[in-house]
């Protein structure tokens, strides 16, 4: 019998043509949207495995339900949409696909950087008004990023990536806090390791590159933007939740921080009436991150992979949770 596959979305069709070439039967998702929950549950109650991602909800009730699944390859890095230890509970490995973007996300950490600090997408938005006006030698002033400090929230494949960029752009100084020490990372950029507190006290420029998890989650609130310097760009391109976006708003707007670049929200689609769209050093993108086409097709390379590789050898290249291949 042919195993099965279900596949939720659109994805670049490299990984998908991979997955042609094997004896699996393929059901992909064409409609331009995403599944609803119940489409997601009913369809995978009748497939083996299931190829998904960030958006996709799996949840206690979705595995509860299709807890047959041989096995779950997210088009992701980031897989906190799925309840990882009830899918290990259950004995299903899921798969991820890491440092695939972590070129691509790094570029849009470090465009946003450059964007805050010189209220790009504000004084886009001002020609669009029709309030270009004059030179003004004292008007719409940003600042310079030579020899900043770099703070890392998450030292790891893309905040390796952006520190380079900042490092060989920039020539910053590199301050990093992770659960452990990175100390190879460290060697490469000269990078120093500092407690979260300090972290927040001296960085210039705060780049999140974390995981969420239930550590992270609403970790830069009220307290840690009080922290902040003054002149500080948080950039958050990594998840939304880490950061209380009430909370970022207010630091904004009271001046405890100079702006902000982001790439993800909480919730996501951002709403189009949310203040932090009107703030002048505020930079937002729709989570486009990983969204370049090299980025997008290794993307799906290695999902497809993940599921070819399990059901040809019992392993997975990439998976979260190696435990349960181990049993
Ligand atoms: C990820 O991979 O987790 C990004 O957020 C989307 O590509």
């Amino acid at each position: 019998m042919k195993k099965k596959i279900l596949i939720s979305r659109l994805y670049p069709e490299k990984g998908i043509r991979l997955l042609e070439k094997e004896d699996f039967q393929l059901t992909l998702w064409k409609k331009q949207r995403p599944m609803t929950q119940k489409e997601l549950i009913d369809l995978s109650k009748t497939h083996d495995a299931l190829l998904c991602t960030l958006t996709d909800r799996i949840n206690p009730h979705f595995l509860e339900q299709c807890r047959h699944l041989e096995i779950i390859s997210q088009f992701a890095v980031g897989y906190d949409n799925i309840d990882i230890p009830e899918a290990t509970r259950l004995g299903i490995p899921v798969g991820f696909t890491p440092d695939a973007m972590s070129e691509a996300t790094a570029d849009i950490a470090f465009g946003l950087m450059i964007a805050v600090a010189r209220k790009m997408f504000f004084l886009h938005k001002t020609i669009a008004k029709g309030q270009w006006g004059y030179f003004n030698p004292t008007g719409n002033l940003g600042f310079e990023l030579k020899r900043k400090t770099l703070g890392i929230l998450g030292l790891g494949r893309i905040g390796i990536k952006m520190a380079q960029r900042c490092k060989k752009a920039y020539d910053m100084d590199i301050i990093y806090y992770n659960r452990s020490q990175n100390r190879t990372a460290e060697r490469l950029l000269n990078a120093t390791y500092v407690k979260f507190e300090d972290l927040l006290l001296q960085s210039d420029i705060l780049s999140v590159h974390c995981a969420l998890t239930p550590e992270t989650r609403g970790c830069i609130n009220r307290s840690a933007f009080e922290k902040m310097k003054p002149t500080a760009v948080f950039i958050n391109t990594a998840r939304g939740p880490i950061h209380n976006e009430k909370d970022l708003t207010h630091a904004i707007a009271a001046k405890e921080i100079w702006g902000a670049g982001l790439d993800v929200t909480n919730p996501e689609p951002m709403q189009p009436d949310n203040p932090l769209l009107s703030m002048e050093n505020v930079c937002v993108l729709p989570h486009v991150g990983s969204g370049t086409i090299e980025a997008r097709d290794q993307m799906s390379v290695l999902a497809a992979i993940n599921i070819i590789e399990f059901y040809k050898t019992g392993r997975m290249p990439h998976i979260v949770n190696p435990g349960v291949l181990a049993q």
